[in-house]
This record gives structure tokens, sequence and C-alpha cells, in this order.
């Protein structure tokens, strides 16, 4: 289907609820929406920076976001004293992977606050931005650049998510693998083999999840309430990513698409 105005995507929502796979579907479905992951970015541009462990900070992905948005020609500033060229982007970079000192000033400092960005609003210059913003702070430094004009919270419930991701059972000296949905044990709980007890590692347990689930939907909160106050937030609930898709599609048809 084709796009009548730039859609501006972000998805939220918690580890198994299939982000990426609703994503990979909305790119097949809609051939001028691209993904612009900030992850990507930083390995791409910062890979020794992030070999280092530090904390990338804030502005760095700013940046990164701004640069790639920039390059695309989807964004620009019309002070050309203002203008960011692709040099001093390269610039900044080279002097950031030397190991992060907190008061350096490219570090400390966000994307100019009295800067003016167009952005265009041309449908090839749609995307879904993965891995940023992840907090209310971070979605309103990203305002300054670009307006997203789509925020779509993703929600499973957490019993669907469990069963899903906590459904593997090891058995510890052979190795073998079991999963409880697609390939059980024939005895619960015990080894086919030697009838040994089964067991999970901690990243498989519900309670490692649960709390994992949880602490998602306390961070999650603050940005989402951002974006309903912008207006552009819309939920969506499903068990699975096939239940999903459609109300998706057909959401974002309505709003984006040329019908
Ligand atoms: C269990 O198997 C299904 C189907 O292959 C898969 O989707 C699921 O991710 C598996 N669970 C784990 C924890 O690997
Ligand atoms: C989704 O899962 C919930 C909880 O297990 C269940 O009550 C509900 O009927 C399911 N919905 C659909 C459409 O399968």
């Amino acid at each position: 289907m084709q796009l009548r105005k730039a859609a501006r995507i972000i998805l939220v929502g918690a580890p198994g609820v299939g982000k990426g796979t609703q994503t990979e579907r909305m790119l097949k479905r809609f051939p001028q929406l691209s993904s612009i992951s900030s992850g990507d970015l930083l390995r791409i541009q910062a890979e020794s920076l992030m070999k280092t462990g530090a904390l990338i900070p804030d502005t760095t992905i700013l940046r990164l976001i701004l640069s790639e948005l920039t390059n695309r020609g989807w964004l620009s500033s019309p002070d050309s004293a203002q203008r960011l060229t692709l040099s001093s982007m390269t610039a900044s970079l080279d002097s950031f992977t030397a190991p992060p000192s907190h008061d350096d000033g490219f570090i400390t400092m966000p994307p100019r606050e009295d800067a003016r960005y167009e952005y265009s609003n041309d449908p090839d210059a749609s995307f879904i931005l993965d891995g940023f913003p992840r907090t209310a702070a971070q979605a309103t430094q990203l305002d300054r650049l670009i307006p997203i004009n789509l925020v779509v919270d993703i929600k499973t419930p957490t019993s669907i998510i469990l069963d899903r991701i906590c459904n593997r059972w090891v058995h510890p000296r052979s190795g073998r693998v079991y999963n409880t949905t697609f390939n059980a044990p024939k005895v619960s709980g015990r080894d086919d083999v030697t009838g040994e007890e089964l067991v999970q590692r901690d990243d498989d347990r519900p309670e490692v999840w649960e709390a994992r689930l949880k602490k998602f939907d306390e961070t999650s909160l603050p940005l989402l309430e951002h974006y309903e106050r912008k207006g552009v937030l819309w939920s969506v609930g499903g068990n699975s990513s096939d239940e999903i898709s459609p109300k998706l599609f057909e959401e974002f048809g309505r709003r984006f698409g040329n019908t």
C-alpha cells in the first residue's frame, strides 16, 4: 500500500510481545517505510566505544539519528550556521571514540536547543524508529528534531508472554533441551532418557521475567504518557503477532495510507 504522507513511528512493547516481528511485517507491507535502528547506527559509527562498554549518552544517539535523517535528506536545518555537516559529525565521533570523559564538550552537548529543523513530509521519508526513545526525557529531546506521529503501544497479557518465553527446560547432565510448548518431555519435569529432573536456567524462569516485565511497564509508562499528551498514542492488544498484525495494518493504513 502507498502512503499519502510521511509516517514516523515508534513501537513500544515489553520484551516478548514481538516488536521485531511487527516491524518486519510493516516494512514488507508498506515498502515506503524504512527501519532506523539506534542500535545499528551505534554499531556502525561507534563500535570501538561500544566495546569499551561505556554508557552511551542520549545526546550521542540523538546526534546519530539527526545525522542519519540529514543524510537521507529527510531533515535539514535551514540556518546554514547551524547546518550539521557530515564532516563535523565524523570529527565529533572521532574525538568521541576515545574513552569518554563526562565533561567532554561533545558528550554533554545536546543538539543545539535553539536550532530549528525542517523535516520532510514526503511519504518516502517514512520510518520506524527502533531502540530510541526509551524515556520521556529522550522523547522530549527527539521532539525538538522531528515529531513522531504514531506511537504503537503493543500489549499482550503477561501470562501469555511468560508462556511464550519461559517454556525451556534443560537436562543439566546431557544438555538436552525441552520446550514445554512444542517439544514437551514425556513426563512433566523429567528427562526422557534418564528420568532425571529437568531445571530452568535463570533467564528462562518466570519469576525473573515477571520482574523484568513489571520493570518495563513502570519505565515505559511516562514515555507512553508523553505521547498520549501529544495525541499520537495508539494501543493495540493481542495474544499473538498474528492477532496484532491485521489490526496494526488497518489502523496504519487508515492514518497514512493512500486510499
Ligand atoms: C519453543 O518453541 C517454539 C517453536 O519452535 C518457539 O517459538 C519458542 O521460542 C521456543 N521457546 C524457547 C524458550 O526457546
Ligand atoms: C487471550 O488470552 C487470554 C488470557 O489467556 C484469554 O482469556 C483470551 O481469551 C485470549 N484471546 C484470544 C482472542 O484468544
